[in-house]
């Protein structure tokens, strides 16, 4: 199967109930341990590269380990997708460089500059043959350069989204609804404590989703800032010389119940960032003489491996939805 854009993974997900799972990539192992979870779950999945990745492992290198992906598990639906596109050019430049979906991310300008932006990136994608994912309403946290501090956050006003798909023509649409990019998604003093003392982070505007879905009925809603930060890699990347105090992510039973209402792309980054990051330090504190980093790479690609396949058993629902 050659890479397909997510017209198709998202109709089937919005009338199945499940979402299919965009995670990050930015090296070889990356895209390894995501896609070989994927076939082993026979799971439709999304592989997405940011500004900041294409910047760091080059536009070339991250198709070409992408198409590899492809010829490796040729029973999967495999969507290559431009993370928060800031601009036309870059857009542009995806589009015409073998990408099959992109986002164009004015959210953080006024409304109408948000649509003027979106509908000329649409025009030249649709032309292409390829799918545009646009954002209303603004997340906390950090992606690629920009931080966006929490009271500067905004929830994507439901009002607006009919005007703004209508005019735009945009394929799908990613919504604020209190996910946040980054590990720390909540400051302690957002969140309450349970009954074990563990932080407990507010709840997702499920009210705000429901509006969006209503007003939108069948339209694909998407996700960001949707990792929900395992406790256990935290613990993990701490216990060996790492300092992440207070992360802290989206409960995944969150993401189940957004997955089963129109919510048809998740978006996850961070979690892999802290497995690969957990298991390399951990190696290397256990083993200080080693300096071959296929024997650190190789846990740590495992380690992607075993969450991804969580992620799409437990969290997403799609795995056994790859036909
Ligand atoms: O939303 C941002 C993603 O986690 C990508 O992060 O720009 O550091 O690659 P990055
Ligand atoms: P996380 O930081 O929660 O993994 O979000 C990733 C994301 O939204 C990429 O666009
Ligand atoms: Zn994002």
């Amino acid at each position: 199967m050659a890479l397909v854009t997510t017209k198709e993974m998202f109709r089937k997900a919005y009338d199945g109930g499940y979402a299919i799972g965009a995670f990050n990539v930015n090296n070889m192992e990356i895209v390894q341990g995501i896609t070989e979870a994927c076939r082993e779950e026979h799971s439709p999945v999304i592989l997405q590269v940011s500004k900041g990745a294409r910047a760091y492992a080059n536009h070339t290198y991250l198709v070409k380990l992408v198409e590899a992906a492809v010829i490796e598990c040729p029973e999967i639906p495999i969507a290559l997708h431009l993370d928060h596109g800031p601009d036309f050019e870059t857009c542009k430049s995806c589009i015409d460089g073998g990408f099959t979906s992109v986002m164009i991310d004015a959210s953080s300008k006024p409304f109408e500059e948000n649509i003027e932006i979106t509908r000329k990136v649409v025009e030249y994608a649709h032309d292409h043959g390829v799918v545009v994912e646009a954002e209303l309403g603004t997340l906390a946290g950090i992606e690629d350069d920009v931080k966006v501090a929490a009271h500067a956050a905004s929830y994507t006003r439901p009002e607006e989204v009919e005007e703004f798909v209508t005019k735009t023509g945009c394929d799908s649409l990613a919504i604020a609804i209190g996910t946040s990019h980054g590990a720390y998604k909540f400051t302690p003093e957002q969140c309450t404590r349970n009954e074990k003392g563990v932080l407990v982070p507010p709840p997702l505007r499920f009210d705000v989703l429901e509006e969006v879905s209503r007003r939108l009925p069948g339209f694909p809603i998407v996700l960001h800032g949707s990792s929900s930060v395992p406790q256990e890699y935290v613990k993990m990347v701490n216990d060996n010389g790492g300092r992440m105090p207070d992360a802290i992510g989206i409960p995944e039973d969150e993401l189940r119940h957004a997955a089963s209402l129109s919510v048809c792309k998740i978006n996850i980054d961070s979690d892999l960032r802290l497995a690969m990051t957990g298991t390399i330090r951990q190696f290397l504190n256990e083993h200080p003489e080693k300096f071959d980093p296929r024997e650190y790479l190789k846990p740590a690609r495992a380690n992607i491996k075993e969450l991804v396949r969580h992620k799409l058993r437990d969290v997403l629902g799609c795995a056994g939805k790859a036909d």
